[in-house]
């Protein structure tokens, strides 16, 4: 199919060399994409200089805003050191200094920090540490995975096996390795399901694994904290060792500083993947923080088949370490968890005044600053998300939809007025998408 042309030179010119992820690319000039120069505090300015909110924090991952002086300064500081060396049989000051400070807020017991470089790495790292794991023990067959329905983990292939499809993915099905999966959050009996089966497969379980609180890529499908509590005891009294994916959840995005913290103290996942927010949304990195048991099974005589025979060539790069380590005390210095409960539960009123009645919006859920607003098209309308979402972006605030889920995830430091303006747009263009489905 040809591609549709771009009547914008800059957008011509990204879709001459650029392969955008997750977009079909004849389609994408004519979209109108957002093509970014530069940005100031939560807003994005493209290179004509129109401003636009990024109500979805730059796909989930900016937490203080952007252009962040302290940041900045961090990188440009660490940079006077030296960027990147390997933490491969070596070690790098920036990596010690921000694998102590995350090693005293992650809710792990007796904390060890595996370093990658996106969420999915951390994943793949969990799966691959847990298998092993079983393995060093001398308990081989503990070689399958329990993960949930409508579960995301990225798209690597160990990630896309433990991920229940969706979003085109369905093609590398053949890849997948098989897991067993109970429903998802959507599921009200999803906790009694999943702990079934860890009762009935804890002899064969590697690992269960679950996104607390909220599943994020399926639609911001939300749990009961009381239901995490269970599932944790569950693991525990049957010896299933527990895999949190907090990629798109840590780092204070549901008003904690990781969602397991909804769970209670004695929630403590054995494998704890983060990535996202991590640097405040500047730099490409990611941790598998593994607690002490596991780090443990993992000891022995050097070069022997113990070790842990995985890592990346820029896992833990020192950049990126060092942005990470002055995001973790600004978000203690500016108490930016405060500030993501009280704007949250501004979104919650606006989204209930503004957007709940219109026509065409059905369920809105949400967890601290995750939120998502499920559309219900008339019948016959097509394409809703991507036309609310489009409309947004007209009107200057970046939204993306997750099929017919308009997601709003804004960086914590927002304000109720920028709330405001997300809220206000999007009733807008839900009301211009109804109107022109209706006119
Ligand atoms: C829960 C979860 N895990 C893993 C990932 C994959 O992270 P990345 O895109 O950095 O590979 C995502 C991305 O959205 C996610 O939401």
């Amino acid at each position: 199919m040809p591609s549709t042309p771009a009547a914008d030179p800059w957008v011509a010119r990204d879709a001459a060399v650029v392969w955008h992820g997750f977009t079909q690319m004849a389609a994408y000039p004519g979209n109108a994409p957002v093509i970014v120069d530069r940005a100031e505090g939560r807003e994005l300015i493209d290179v004509h200089g129109k401003r636009y909110f990024d109500g979805i924090s730059s796909l989930w991952v900016t937490t203080l805003g952007h252009h962040v002086p302290e940041l900045d300064a961090a990188i440009i500081d660490q940079l006077g050191r030296v960027a990147h060396a390997t933490l491969l049989g070596n070690g790098s000051r920036a990596a010690v200094e921000f694998a102590e400070a995350l090693a005293s807020v992650v809710p792990v017991q007796d904390p060890h920090v595996l370093f990658g470089s996106d969420g999915a790495v951390a994943v793949e790292q969990a799966l691959k540490v847990a298998f092993q794991y079983w393995v060093n023990r001398g308990e081989p067959g503990h070689n399958r995975f329990l993960a949930l329905g409508d579960a995301y983990h990225g798209d690597t292939v160990g990630a896309l096996s433990l991920g229940d499809g969706g979003f085109g993915t369905s093609i590398f099905d053949p890849l997948r390795f098989p897991v067993i999966r109970t429903p998802g959050y959507a599921s009200p009996d999803w906790a009694a399901k999943m702990i079934g089966c860890i009762e009935a497969h804890a002899d064969t379980l590697a690992a269960a694994v679950i996104e607390p609180l909220v599943q994020g890529a399926s639609g911001i499908l939300v749990a009961d904290p009381a239901d995490l509590t269970s599932v944790g005891e569950a693991c525990r009294s049957h010896g299933v060792l527990l895999i949190c994916d907090e990629v798109a959840t840590g780092f204070g995005r549901t008003g904690r500083m990781f969602a397991s913290e909804w769970a209670g103290p004695e929630f403590r996942p054995d494998l704890l993947c983060l990535g996202k927010g991590i640097t405040g949304g500047y730099l490409p990195l990611s941790v598998t923080v593994a607690s002490g048991r596991v780090f443990g099974a993992f000891n022995g005589a050097d070069l022997s088949e113990s070790t842990f025979y995985h890592g990346h060539s820029y896992g833990g790069n020192a950049l990126a370490c060092a942005v990470a380590l002055r995001h973790l005390q600004l978000i203690d210095e500016w108490q930016v968890l405060d500030n993501v409960s009280a704007v949250a539960e501004h979104l919650e009123a606006r989204l209930a005044d503004t957007v709940q009645g219109l026509p065409g919006v059905g369920e809105i859920r949400q967890r601290g600053l995750m939120a998502g607003v499920e559309l219900d098209p008339p019948p016959g309308s097509v394409r809703w998300g991507r036309r609310v979402c489009a409309g947004a972006v007209e009107r200057g605030v970046v939204l993306r939809p997750l099929g017919d889920v308009v997601v709003v995830m804004p960086p914590l430091t927002t304000t109720v007025e920028e709330i405001d303006r997300v809220t206000d747009v999007l009733g807008r263009s839900i009301g211009a998408v109804w109107a022109e489905d209706h006119g």
